[in-house]
């Protein structure tokens, strides 16, 4: 019976077997939501890159380079990792070398374990995900990307959505699953109150964001896309 599995922060995904299984990286503040727009917008593939060094590289290679780290822009890069910023039709076409805090190191360590698949996960495209989800026929592990490695209350609140919409059709033998989903199921009706109190709701808050990422960010279905790893690139 194939299976659903939580993993609350990427340094727990090595107790975890994630070959022949599709591995749903989810960093809802803000990676995985910003590729999401980006791919709605119509960007061609991202590169996820390890680091702001690695990530300069591809400036001479046409790319577009974006970097975030403690939730700001790393200056000299063209972009940072607000959601806003890639709804920008000049994205049309273009590849991008893109690395976070949290989310391509999550998606790094996927590709590093071998994970059989790997997708792109957000509230923005909740709907073609689960959708695509019931009709593979293999076992899931939805990999919250946190906060450097410790657990964050938004990654959870998605990963408890997706086990609510599919479980069905999955056994569920995990009580991180069990834990998400129930912490969805009591707050489904209240989820921007509930991450307007996050750690990283305050980070932005701290740093004065001129943009409310957190309230963009738990729209559901504004981006029906599903991007996934197709080699090194992330793709539609
Ligand atoms: C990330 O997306 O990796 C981080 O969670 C930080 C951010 O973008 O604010």
């Amino acid at each position: 019976m194939k299976s659903i599995e939580v993993v609350y922060t990427p340094a727990l995904l090595p107790l975890y077997d994630v070959k022949g299984k599709i591995v749903v990286v989810i960093d809802i503040l803000r990676a995985t939501s910003t590729m999401c727009v980006a791919f709605q917008t119509g960007v061609k593939r991202i590169l996820p890159s390890g680091s702001p060094e690695e990530c300069k590289i591809f400036k001479d290679f046409d790319f577009i380079i974006s970097a975030e780290r403690n939730a700001m822009k790393v200056e000299g890069f063209d972009m940072g990792n607000s959601p806003f910023e890639y709804q920008n039709p000049l994205l049309i076409g273009k590849s991008i070398a893109f690395t976070t805090t949290n989310g391509t190191k999550a998606i790094k360590l996927s590709q590093k374990m071998e994970a059989g698949e790997i997708v792109i996960g957000s509230f923005l495209n909740i709907e073609i995900l689960c959708n695509w989800l019931l009709e593979q026929d293999k076992s899931i592990i939805l990999l919250c990307s946190g906060w450097k490695d410790k657990y964050n209350i938004e990654d959870a609140l998605f990963a408890g959505a997706v086990v609510s919409a599919i479980k069905q059709g999955f056994e569920i033998d995990c009580d991180a699953a069990i834990s998400a989903e129930n912490l969805y199921e009591n707050n489904q009706n209240k989820l921007l109150e509930m991450v307007r109190k996050s750690s990283h709701a305050r980070r932005f808050t701290l740093l004065n964001s001129q943009t409310d990422d957190v309230e963009f960010c738990l729209q559901k279905n504004i981006c029906p896309v599903l991007p996934r790893m197709n080699g090194e690139y992330i793709t539609l």
